[in-house]
């Protein structure tokens, strides 16, 4: 086994920004549709804080979403637009034989030294999601904010195609969908590390992956 350079910096660094706006994100939306803490006084402004760092963290998922959209063309190999969306009969193979792993119908995980093809997949999927949850988001912000550029982008077009309420639910949805992959996500990871002893968890700190020579 040899140490190989995968996860460049700038997937590692918008791995975790994206971990951590998320889990901002979830604490405080969930508060926002259910708010339970009481206001002392005037001054409290509980909800409005918590919109306030949900709005901030936003901010941080946006931007770290579109870093890493810009690296889908500059990253290296594994970081490339290619691992996400299969293009070549090699990796279409490489889902099949993966997904067989998963149903326990094949022993062996096929020797990917990036993302496997059902992980590429289900990430392509994953950001789909990212990008309804902004859509939504900046959507309803734009509601209260008025017009403006946010209001072009998200606002207007959406608005026109359901109510402010459907979106918010859907937003709200979408949460439970993105932590039940990220529950598998890290499940599936971590056996992958037990069986291929190939330090997968710690790769995605420091960016080696152990690779068979
Ligand atoms: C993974 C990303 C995100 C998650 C998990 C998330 C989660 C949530 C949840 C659970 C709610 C409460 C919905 C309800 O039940 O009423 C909410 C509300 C909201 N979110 Fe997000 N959100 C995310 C991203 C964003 C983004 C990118 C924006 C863009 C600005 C945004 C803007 C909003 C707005 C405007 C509201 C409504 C606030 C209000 O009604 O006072 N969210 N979010
Ligand atoms: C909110 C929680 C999480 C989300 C949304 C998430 C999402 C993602 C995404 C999108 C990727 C693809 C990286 C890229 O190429 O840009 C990835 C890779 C990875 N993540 Fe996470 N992740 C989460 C939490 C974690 C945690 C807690 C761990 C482990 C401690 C972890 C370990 C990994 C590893 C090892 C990879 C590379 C795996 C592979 O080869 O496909 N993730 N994650």
């Amino acid at each position: 086994m040899k140490p190989v350079y995968v996860w460049e910096f700038p997937v590692r660094l918008t791995h975790w920004l994206g971990v951590l706006s998320i889990v901002i994100l979830s604490v405080t939306g969930f508060y926002i549709g259910s708010p339970f803490m009481h206001a002392t006084d005037a001054e409290s402004l509980i909800t409005a804080h918590m919109r306030f760092i949900h709005f901030t963290a936003a901010y941080v998922f946006t931007v770290s979403l579109i870093l890493r959209m810009y690296w889908w063309f500059a990253g290296n190999r594994y970081a490339r637009l290619s691992q996400f969306i299969p293009t070549t009969a090699e990796r279409l193979r490489n889902i099949r034989k993966t997904a067989k792993f998963y149903a326990f119908c094949q022993g062996n995980l096929p020797y990917t030294p990036g993302h496997t093809g059902l992980a590429g997949l289900t990430y392509t999927f994953l950001f789909l999601l990212y990008l309804i949850e902004i859509t939504t988001g900046f959507a309803m912000l734009s509601v209260a904010h008025g017009g403006g550029a946010v209001w072009t982008l998200f606002g207007g077009w959406s608005l026109s195609l359901m109510s402010v309420a459907n979106l918010r639910l859907m937003h709200h949805l979408i949460m439970w969908v993105i932590w039940v992959i990220v529950i598998i996500h890290v499940y599936t990871g971590w056996e992958n590390d037990i069986v291929e002893r190939n330090g997968l968890i710690s790769s995605i700190f420091s960016g080696y992956k152990s690779l068979d020579e």
